[in-house]
């Protein structure tokens, strides 16, 4: 994938009237949901060809007429409907935020997904309260760690996590109680806390639906938000995907009234680009910024690549290896491939063994120092 991505971008549009902000970029979130477009893994996938990427940061280079608040030269972040992967995008003004100052372009840029999308789950949809108990899979991760950053926010908040084995070391103390992906995560934490939890974030929908249910305390609240586990590759074939979503048909709102329960869904893009709630995302960005300049939230990175290297970054998050977000930087000079480099790429469909800790083999990682 190669810098050329602007030219389709731009093609036959006058971007400044019709899109409002143009912005010439400096960074790209890359994220798990990136992993799903590529494989159609989602809800009406949009024709090819396209250019992958929600999120950005980067400086404003033109406004449309009607613009007002920001200026040429400012420094924003920003979701995009795609198209984030570029060196230039264009997107309505409703949808860019302003940095601060002394928040770098790669931050920025890993910000607005993971931590809107937390900061919805946990506050808009769970009421998260002093004194509660929240369950997150994949801890170590863009979403995971800004769920556990949130969660500090709030006095006396217990964390449970599962993430790969590997990572606790690096996520221990952002999470109160780690377990290993594999685990048996139910019977770990009712081990802890017998009653189970208040709060249950699963991006892993499937049969894990029924095990959250079952570890929430009465009036607790489970909230679906991802489906990693239906990415293929790896140990996952169609079957299995058809197989998640057999489960995930199988709840029983008889019993959710009987349990007092609440089951609950989460889709950031969609209630940005479908469901026509810019407004109430600027408040919590507005919220969330606030908490970043007190200091009390960064976006934790897990490494930073060139657009020309996007395969194997995304070959990075595919195989479990990343602790927290991995950022596309616009002006990085790609890292000169060494002969023994993979970067062959799991083919969908395909079974595959499942290493523990596959991420700690990974060889030309450019962390973020
Ligand atoms: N609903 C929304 O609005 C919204 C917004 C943002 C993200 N999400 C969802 O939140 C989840 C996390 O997103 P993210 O961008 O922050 O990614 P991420 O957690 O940074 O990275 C993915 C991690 O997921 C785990 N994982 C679970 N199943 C996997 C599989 N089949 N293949 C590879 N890795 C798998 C791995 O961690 P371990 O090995 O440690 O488990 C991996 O490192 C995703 O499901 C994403 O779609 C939803």
């Amino acid at each position: 994938m190669g810098r050329g991505l602007t030219a389709i971008v731009h093609q036959g549009q006058d971007l400044t009237l019709l899109m409002e902000y143009t912005i010439h970029l400096n960074s790209s979130g890359l994220n798990f949901i990136d992993l799903m477009v590529r494989q159609g893994n989602i809800d009406n996938p949009p024709k090819t060809p396209l250019v992958p990427g929600f999120e950005c940061s980067g400086i404003v280079e033109a406004l449309g007429d009607s613009v007002q608040g920001y200026e040429i030269g400012d420094r924003v972040m920003a979701f995009v409907n795609y198209n984030a992967w570029a060196e230039v995008v264009c997107t309505p003004a409703e949808f860019v935020y302003k940095i601060p100052d002394d928040m770098t372009f790669s931050e920025a840029a890993a910000f607005p997904m993971n931590f809107v999308t937390a900061y919805m789950m946990l506050f808009e949809v769970a009421n998260l309260r002093e004194g509660m108990s929240v369950l997150v899979h994949s801890a170590g991760g863009g979403v995971g760690q800004a769920v556990a950053q949130l969660c500090s926010t709030v006095p006396n908040v217990t964390v449970f996590g599962t993430a790969s084995t590997f990572k606790h070391e690096a996520i221990k103390d952002s999470v109160t109680h780690l377990f290993d992906r594999n685990a048996d995560y139910v019977q770990e934490v009712k081990k802890i806390s017998a009653e189970g939890v208040d709060v249950v974030l699963d991006c892993l929908c499937g049969d894990n639906t029924g095990k959250g249910l079952s570890l929430l305390k009465p009036l607790g609240t489970y909230i679906l938000y991802g489906s990693s586990n239906m990415v293929t590759g790896e140990t996952k074939s169609f079957f299995s995907f058809a197989k998640s979503w057999w489960q995930v048909e199988k709840v029983n709102p008889i019993k959710l009234y009987e349990e007092n329960k609440v089951i609950a869904g989460f889709s950031l893009l969609n209630l940005l680009f479908k469901q026509g709630r810019a407004g109430l995302i600027r408040g919590v960005v507005d919220k969330l910024l606030g908490l970043y300049n007190q200091k009390k939230i960064k976006p934790m990175m897990d490494s930073l690549w060139a657009l020309e290297e996007v395969k194997e970054a995304m070959q990075r998050i595919h195989d479990r290896g990343n602790i927290g977000k991995l950022i596309l930087d616009v002006e990085k000079t790609p890292t000169p491939l060494m002969a023994n480099d993979s970067t062959e790429t799991s083919e969908a469909g395909e079974e595959e063994e499942d290493h523990e800790g596959d991420g700690e083999n990974k060889e030309r990682m450019p962390f973020i120092q």
